[in-house]
C-alpha cells in the first residue's frame, strides 16, 4: 500500500511517500501510476515547506487536481492506494472517522483554499472594481454544475442550500384549491412540511405516499405513487435518496410517469448530489435540488437548484433584488438566485468543487461510495447478526446512506452513540426511538477507507 504520510510541523505540512512500503505491498500498481503518485507527493513536499500555511495554494496541501486526474485514469473503485490519496486531499483530523456525509462533509484543500483566498481577496479590497470578477466566476460555477449534472448552465441557480431550493420551487409554482400534490412520506421537512405550510395559504391538497420497508424492486417503490395520482395531481415531489431510510427511489421512472401526465416532478437531491453520477436531462425531472456542503464536498451554505429550461419562465422567484430585470431578460435560472449580496467566495468555489469531482470522475465517486456502503453492511452483518437494515443491498435501491438498528426499535442507543465519538473517534448520526426508522445512520464517502468500514463495525458491535 502507498503510504502518504502527513506530518504537520508547526505551519508546515509535509507529504512524503515511503518507497519501501510501495515495493513491498503495492504490487498491483502499474509503474506509470506509481510514478504519478511519487512525483505528485514529492512535488507537494518540496513546494509546501517554504511557504506560510495561510498562503498555501490548494496544490500544496493535498496534490494538484490535474495530478489527481492523471492518477485517477487508472483507478478502480476498490483500489485502496488511489483512495488513500483521495483521503489525503481532505483536512480530516487524525484518528477520526467521519461517517456523516448525509449531514455535512469537509471540503478538499483545493476547495477550502479557493474559499479562503477569495474571502481574503474581498477583505483586502472590497471595491466594485476588484469584485467585478466574481460575476464571471459565478457564471463559471453554473457552467461547471451544468456539466456535472447533465444540464444546461441556463437551468442552474446557485442557492444557499437544499432547503432554500426546495422552498423556491414550492413558492414558485402556481397552485390553487383543487390541485393535488403527492409527497413521499420519507421526504425531508423542507420538501414535506414546507408544502403543507403553502397548502394552508393556497388551498391545494397534500397527499402522502408510503413505500414498503427494505424494498428490493423498483416496482414496489413506483406502485404507491402511481396509485395516488388522480386527474387533479399537479406535482409529484420526492427525495432521490432518503436521509431517514437510505432508500433510493427510481427517479427516472417516476419522472417519466409524471411527464406523461403533465405533472411537475420535483426531486430533492440532497443525498444524491455529489454522490450519484447524475444526468438531469436523462432523469427527466422538472426541478432538482442539492446542498454543496453535503456529498458534493463544496463550500458551506451553497446549494443548487435546477429548473428545466421550459419552466424557467413559468415559476415565480422567491427573492427579487437589484439585477432582477437583467436576470429576467436572460430567460435563465439566474432569476432564482438573484439575492442581493452573496458570499462570492463560496459561489466561486462551487466551480472548483466540480473540478475535484471531475479529477476523480463522478462515476468513480459513485462506485466508491456504493462499494464502501456495501462493505460496511457486510461487516455489520458479520459483527451484529441480529442487525436490521432499512435499505436493501439491491444495486440502485440505496447509495451511501446506511441505517442500521443493532437490536430493537425501542432500544436506547444514546450512550453508545456518544462513546462511538468519544472513545472511537467515529462521527455518525443516531435516529432515536420514535423516529420513523430508529438506528445509526452511517454514511461513508470518498475520504473513508475500506479498513474503516471494518473498524466502524467493530466499534459499533463493542458499544451496543
Ligand atoms: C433529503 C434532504 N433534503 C433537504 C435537506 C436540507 O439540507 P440543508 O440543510 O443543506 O438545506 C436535507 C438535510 O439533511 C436532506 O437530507
Amino acid at each position: 500500500m502507498v503510504e502518504l504520510c502527513e506530518r504537520v510541523d508547526g505551519r508546515h505540512l509535509i507529504l512524503s511517500l515511503t518507497s519501501d512500503t510501495m515495493s513491498q505491498k503495492n504490487t498491483g500498481s502499474t509503474p506509470s501510476r506509481r510514478h504519478f503518485l511519487k512525483s505528485a507527493a514529492a512535488g507537494a513536499a518540496v513546494a509546501a515547506v517554504a511557504t506560510p500555511a495561510w498562503a498555501h495554494s490548494s496544490e500544496q496541501k493535498g496534490i494538484a487536481l490535474t495530478d489527481l486526474a492523471n492518477i485517477s485514469r487508472n483507478r478502480i473503485a476498490t483500489d485502496e492506494d488511489f483512495w488513500h490519496l483521495v483521503k489525503q486531499q481532505f483536512p480530516l483530523a487524525p484518528n477520526f472517522t467521519l461517517m456523516n456525509a448525509a449531514n455535512l462533509c469537509p471540503s478538499p484543500y483545493a476547495v477550502q483554499e479557493t474559499v479562503f483566498q477569495y474571502t481574503r481577496d474581498i477583505d483586502q479590497d472590497a471595491s466594485f472594481q476588484n469584485r467585478a470578477k466574481f460575476s464571471q466566476l459565478g457564471v463559471k460555477s453554473r457552467e461547471a454544475l451544468g456539466r456535472l449534472l447533465g444540464a444546461s448552465s441556463d437551468e442552474i441557480a446557485i442557492t444557499r442550500n437544499t432547503s432554500e431550493s426546495n422552498n423556491t420551487v414550492i413558492n414558485g409554482l402556481d397552485l390553487r384549491e383543487g390541485d393535488e400534490v403527492i409527497l413521499w412520506d420519507q421526504n425531508h421537512p423542507t420538501n414535506n412540511v414546507a408544502w403543507e405550510v403553502r397548502a394552508e395559504r393556497w388551498g391545494y391538497k397534500v397527499i402522502h405516499v408510503s413505500t414498503p420497508p427494505a424494498p428490493e424492486t423498483a416496482d414496489e417503490l413506483v406502485a404507491p405513487f402511481e396509485q395516488a395520482i388522480t386527474n387533479r395531481t399537479r406535482v409529484l415531489a420526492f427525495t432521490h435518496v432518503s436521509n431517514i431510510s437510505g432508500v433510493q427511489l427510481p427517479a427516472k421512472r417516476l419522472c417519466s410517469i409524471a411527464r406523461e401526465r403533465g405533472i411537475h416532478a420535483h426531486v430533492d437531491g440532497a443525498q444524491s448530489f455529489g454522490a450519484i453520477n447524475i444526468d438531469l436531462h436523462a432523469m427527466g425531472c422538472d426541478s432538482y435540488t442539492g446542498s454543496a456542503h453535503k456529498w458534493f464536498c463544496g463550500p458551506k451554505e451553497a446549494g443548487v437548484l435546477y429548473i428545466r429550461a421550459d419552466l424557467v419562465d413559468e415559476l415565480w422567484p422567491s427573492i427579487v433584488a437589484p439585477g432582477w430585470e437583467g436576470a429576467l431578460a436572460s430567460g435563465t435560472a439566474s432569476k432564482f438566485d438573484n439575492y442581493g449580496q452573496r458570499d462570492d467566495a463560496a459561489v466561486a468555489a462551487v466551480g472548483k468543487t466540480v473540478e475535484f469531482h471531475e479529477a476523480i470522475g463522478p462515476a468513480a465517486v459513485e462506485a466508491r461510495i456504493r462499494a464502501l456502503a456495501t462493505a460496511l453492511k457486510k461487516e455489520l452483518r458479520t459483527r451484529l447478526p441480529g442487525a436490521r437494515f432499512h435499505t436493501s443491498d439491491v444495486p440502485g435501491r440505496s447509495c451511501g446512506v446506511v441505517i442500521v438498528n443493532p437490536g430493537s426499535d425501542t432500544d436506547d442507543y444514546s450512550d453508545a452513540y456518544e462513546r462511538l465519538y468519544t472513545k472511537h473517534g467515529i462521527s455518525c448520526n443516531l435516529f432515536r426511538t420514535g423516529a420513523a426508522f430508529p438506528g445509526f445512520r452511517l454514511c461513508p464517502h470518498v475520504y473513508n477507507t475500506m479498513e474503516e468500514m471494518g473498524q466502524v463495525a467493530d466499534a459499533l458491535a463493542a458499544e451496543v
